[in-house]
């Protein structure tokens, strides 16, 4: 098992064998060495801090980049006055650049102060030609970048990096950054560390990339063509999980319904899910996301039978006008994705169901957003997650004519969101009262004597517990809605 491997007994001397994960391997043992000298050379271990600013798929990457780090001898930390920072940017909305931009100045300073610092980059972000040219000419104290498609070569880079660095372990500055960004890659490698957030729940990635190419989205040029992972392979990853104490997974891709396509034994979502549901020990699974034009009638019913798969589903609408939606490129009318929530109803009349809103895009008229808030008012979502349209460039919504300018879609999405939050927060309260299972994440931030955990439909619920009830299901009645959490006792 790689998993397992000790890297020190990994021989340093001889040449990098050429297949993954074993390549990979051999540079966390070489990294490693490295880490070594610092350790003896400062008295302390080098430490690493890894940011993630982007969505769970994003989130996962960067628990694999800690599981690296963290093998080779790394003290993570999450301050980032560190001796290796690494952001894992985003780039699905203009202001998620901005940010990038905006902390990069005050890592400069904290690099002055501390020449040992290497400053990293890696994500979405980096897949643009035009931000690499840019952090090239404007930020040159970046040490190393990299993309989506090479992340599984981190260790392998983060040795290039490290032996760019002179004898006293500084980096030797602008001549040095290490660049290697891919344009795309049908590879997938498995079993590299990953370090979880949390002891008892994890992110599973069963597929990679996007082909849905919705006009407005940057993912499918960042992230790449889609390709699932093996069942096999995630099923040993979720068994591998359960036995180190996993309760709940949640499944990640851009797709989920659209898993399984390109397998040489084509598996269904549904069908996928079936085998998970029986691992033992996992009481919870999630997934997201899911495009309304794939969900089918088989995974409903997977869903409603199931005593794991939670009773929640994100199910992004984008727009309820069917104008713009087929100008989104979405493939589903206002009407089709009703009929998909009345279906789910149907199967299970408690269901909780949120979704993802764009207000803005080009060419939505006051008759199209009027569409949209009846839409949200019809299905009743208990939450939403509403967006002003980001101009992305090179998607094709970008070159449309007519872009809705800033004011008409501000206005929009205060409306937007005040109708969305009435209605989250009446439909909250229907719970008050009702006994619910609910898994004790961790000791509640402002009251040591409260835990705080997450209900089947993902509501958060404080309880009077200690850190005992962490990573264990119990059950809540729910006393009193406050909003968007409650307060609730174990029965
Ligand atoms: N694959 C998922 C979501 C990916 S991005 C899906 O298809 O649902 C998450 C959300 O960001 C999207 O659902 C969309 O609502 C929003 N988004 C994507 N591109 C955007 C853009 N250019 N401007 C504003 N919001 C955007
Ligand atoms: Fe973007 Fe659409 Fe793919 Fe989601 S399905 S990642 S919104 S292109
Ligand atoms: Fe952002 Fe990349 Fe996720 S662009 S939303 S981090 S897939």
């Amino acid at each position: 098992m790689y998993d397992e491997i000790d890297l020190d007994k990994i021989d340093r001397n001889a040449e990098p064998p050429t297949e993954e994960p074993a390549r990979q391997y051999y540079f966390m043992a070489k990294c490693r060495e490295w880490v070594k000298d610092f350790t003896q050379k400062q008295g302390r271990s080098p430490r690493a801090c890894v940011v993630n600013m982007g969505c769970q798929m994003n989130a996962r990457d960067a628990e694999k980049l800690t599981g690296i780090l963290s093998r080779i001898g790394y003290e993570m930390t999450d301050t980032e006055e560190a001796d290796f920072v690494l952001y894992n940017t985003c780039t699905v909305r203009e202001n998620a650049n901005n940010k990038v931009y905006g902390r990069l100045g005050v890592l400069n300073g904290y690099q002055k102060k501390n020449p040992r610092m290497m400053i990293a980059l890696c994500g979405c972000m980096m897949q643009e030609a035009s931000v690499v040219e840019k952090i090239r000419r404007s930020y040159p104290f970046v040490n190393l970048i990299f993309g989506t498609h090479n992340l599984y070569k981190f260790a392998e880079l983060l040795h290039t990096a490290l032996f760019h660095a002179n004898a006293s372990g500084a980096p030797k500055g602008a001549s040095s950054m290490v660049i290697d960004i891919w344009e795309d890659t049908d590879q997938i490698v498995e079993a590299l560390p990953a370090k979880r957030k949390y002891a008892f729940k994890s992110g599973v990635n069963i597929m990679f990339g996007c082909n849905n190419f919705c006009s407005y989205c940057i993912v499918p040029y960042v992230r790449g063509r889609e390709r699932s992972r093996e069942p096999e392979e995630i099923l040993r990853e979720i068994r591998m999980l359960a036995n180190d104490g996993v309760v709940e997974v949640m499944l990640l891709g851009q797709n989920v319904n659209s898993y399984g396509k390109g397998l040489k034994q084509p598996v269904t979502f549904a069908q996928l899910l079936q085998k998970i549901e029986a691992v033992e020990g996992i009481s919870r699974i999630r997934f997201m996301t899911s495009h309304p034009k794939d969900l089918s009638d088989e995974l409903i019913e997977t869903m409603r039978r199931s005593k794991k798969i939670c009773k929640h589903l994100h199910l992004p609408l984008q727009s309820g006008s069917t104008e713009i939606l087929r100008r989104m490129n979405r493939k589903y009318t206002k009407e089709q994705y009703l009929l998909l929530i009345e279906k789910l109803r149907a199967a299970m009349p408690d269901i909780s169901i949120t979704t993802d809103i764009i207000v803005g895009f080009p060419g939505e008229t006051e008759a199209d957003f009027e569409e949209t808030l009846d839409m949200v008012r019809r299905v009743q979502y208990d939450s939403a997650f509403t967006f002003l349209y980001s101009r992305r460039t090179g998607t094709p919504a970008a070159a449309m004519e007519e872009q809705v300018p800033e004011d008409v879609a501000k206005h929009r999405f205060d409306r937007l969101l005040s109708k969305v939050q009435t209605i989250a927060a009446r439909k909250a309260m229907r719970y008050t009262g009702s006994v619910q299972s609910v898994l004790v994440e961790q000791v509640n931030t402002q009251d040591a004597a409260l835990v705080t955990g997450r209900m089947d439909n993902n509501s958060i619920v404080h309880l009077r517990g200690g850190a005992d009830r962490i990573g264990t299901i119990v059950d809540v009645r729910l006393t009193e809605c406050r909003g968007f959490y409650y307060i609730g006792e174990v029965v």
